[in-house]
C-alpha cells in the first residue's frame, strides 16, 4: 500500500510586509536581510485569522484539486507549534471548519519547522497500515505571534501560512511516498527555543535562537538525510527530479546544492517570497509549483527545525 499525493493547497495571509516596510526602530535594511537570508516580504496574519484559518483555507484547496470530498478524509494530521489554543489541536479546528462528521482522528504533531515531514510520515504510516484511505496533511504557523518584534536578528526571518497535501491510499502503484525518515536530538533544544510556554511562564514565549549554529547545523543534516535517502533507494543525485528544502535560509539552500552538486535549477526556493513559514514552507512550496509537477518524477523533501528535529522523504509523483 502506497501513499498517493492527490492533491495540494496554500494559504497565506493577506498582509504582506516587505523588508523596507519594518519598522525603522529595527535597524535593519532590505540589503542585509536579501543577502544574508534571501527574504524580500513576509505575510502575517491580521484580524479574522489564525493558524487553523489559514490551514483550513490551504485543506480545501488541496481537496478541491484532489476531487475528494471532506467526508472522505479518514485522518487529519497537522505539523504546527502555532495553534489557536493550547488545546484542542489546530487539526479538531479545520475538521470542524470543513464540516468533516465521520468521526476521524484528527490531532496536531510538534516538530516546529519539521513539522510536515512529521505530519507525512505519521500520515504514511497510517495508511500503509491501511488505518486511513485519505489523509489530509497539513503544515501551518502563525509565527509573527511569537517573535520578538524588537530582536532583528530573528524576526525579520519568519511569517505566516499554511500548506496542505492530500495523500489517498493506492495499491499496486510506483507512486506515492517512496521514503520517509524523521529524526531529533534533543540535546539541542536550547539552540532553538520559545521564551516560555503554558507549564512555565503561562505564556507562549518569543523565539531565541543561536542562528549560526542552527545554521550549520542545518547544512549538515540536509545533506546526511539526503545521502542517506539516496543511499536507502539506490538511487543517484541524477535520480531526483526536485529538491523542496525547508526554507529559512537561501544561503542554507546553496550551501546544500554547493555540497550535493545538485543542478541548482532542480532545488526549489520561495523563502523570497514567503520568509520562513516554519511548518508550512515545504507543503507552501509544492502548492507553488503542483502545476508543473509531471508524472514519474521524483521528489526529495528536506526539512529542519527546533528540538532539533529534521527529516528526508521521497516522493514521487
Ligand atoms: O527554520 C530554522 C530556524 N532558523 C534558521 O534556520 C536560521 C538559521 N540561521 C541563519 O539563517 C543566520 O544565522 C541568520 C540569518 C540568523 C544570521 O545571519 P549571519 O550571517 O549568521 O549573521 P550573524 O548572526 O553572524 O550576525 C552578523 C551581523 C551582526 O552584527 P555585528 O555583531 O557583526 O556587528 C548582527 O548584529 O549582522 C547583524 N544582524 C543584522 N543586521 C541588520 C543580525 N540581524 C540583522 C538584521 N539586520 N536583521
Amino acid at each position: 500500500m502506497k501513499s498517493v499525493v492527490v492533491g495540494f493547497g496554500g494559504a497565506l495571509p493577506q498582509k504582506c510586509i516587505k523588508n523596507d516596510e519594518l519598522p525603522a526602530s529595527l535597524n535593519t535594511s532590505d540589503e542585509w536581510i536579501s543577502q544574508r537570508t534571501g527574504i524580500k516580504q513576509r505575510y502575517v496574519i491580521g484580524e479574522g485569522e489564525s493558524t487553523s484559518t489559514l490551514a483550513t483555507k490551504a485543506a480545501k484547496e488541496a481537496l478541491d484539486f484532489a476531487k475528494v470530498s471532506p467526508n472522505d478524509i479518514d485522518l487529519i494530521v497537522v505539523g504546527t507549534t502555532t495553534g489557536d489554543y493550547t488545546f484542542p489541536a489546530t487539526a479538531c479546528v479545520v475538521q470542524k471548519n470543513l464540516n468533516i462528521t465521520n468521526g476521524c482522528p484528527s490531532f496536531d504533531v510538534s516538530a516546529a519547522c519539521s513539522g510536515f515531514i512529521y505530519a507525512l510520515d505519521v500520515a504514511d504510516s497510517f495508511i500503509r497500515t491501511r488505518k486511513a484511505k485519505h489523509a489530509l496533511v497539513i503544515g501551518a504557523d502563525s509565527f509573527s505571534k511569537i517573535l520578538d518584534w524588537n530582536d532583528r536578528a530573528s524576526c525579520v526571518l519568519f511569517g505566516d501560512g499554511a500548506g496542505a497535501v492530500v495523500l489517498k491510499a493506492e495499491e499496486n502503484t510506483d507512486k506515492g511516498v517512496q521514503y520517509c525518515k524523521i529524526y531529533s536530538d534533543g540535546s539541542y533544544t536550547d539552540f532553538l527555543i520559545t521564551s516560555g510556554g503554558v507549564a512555565t511562564t503561562q505564556a507562549s514565549g518569543v523565539v531565541t535562537m543561536k542562528g549560526r549554529e542552527v545554521f550549520k547545523f542545518a547544512v549538515e543534516k540536509f545533506c546526511d538525510s539526503f545521502h542517506e535517502l539516496l543511499e536507502q533507494n539506490n538511487l543517484t543525485i541524477d535520480d531526483i527530479d526536485l529538491v523542496v528544502p525547508h526554507q529559512a535560509n537561501v544561503r542554507i539552500i546553496n550551501k546544500l546544492i554547493d555540497v550535493l552538486k545538485i543542478d541548482s535549477k532542480k532545488v526549489v526556493v520561495t523563502i523570497d517570497k514567503h520568509s520562513n513559514t516554519s511548518a508550512a514552507t515545504i507543503p507552501l512550496a509544492l502548492n507553488e509549483i503542483k502545476d508543473t509537477i509531471s508524472t514519474n518524477k521524483n521528489i526529495v523533501l528536506l526539512s529542519m527545525g527546533a528540538g532539533f528535529t529534521w527529516g528526508a522523504a521521497l516522493i514521487r509523483m
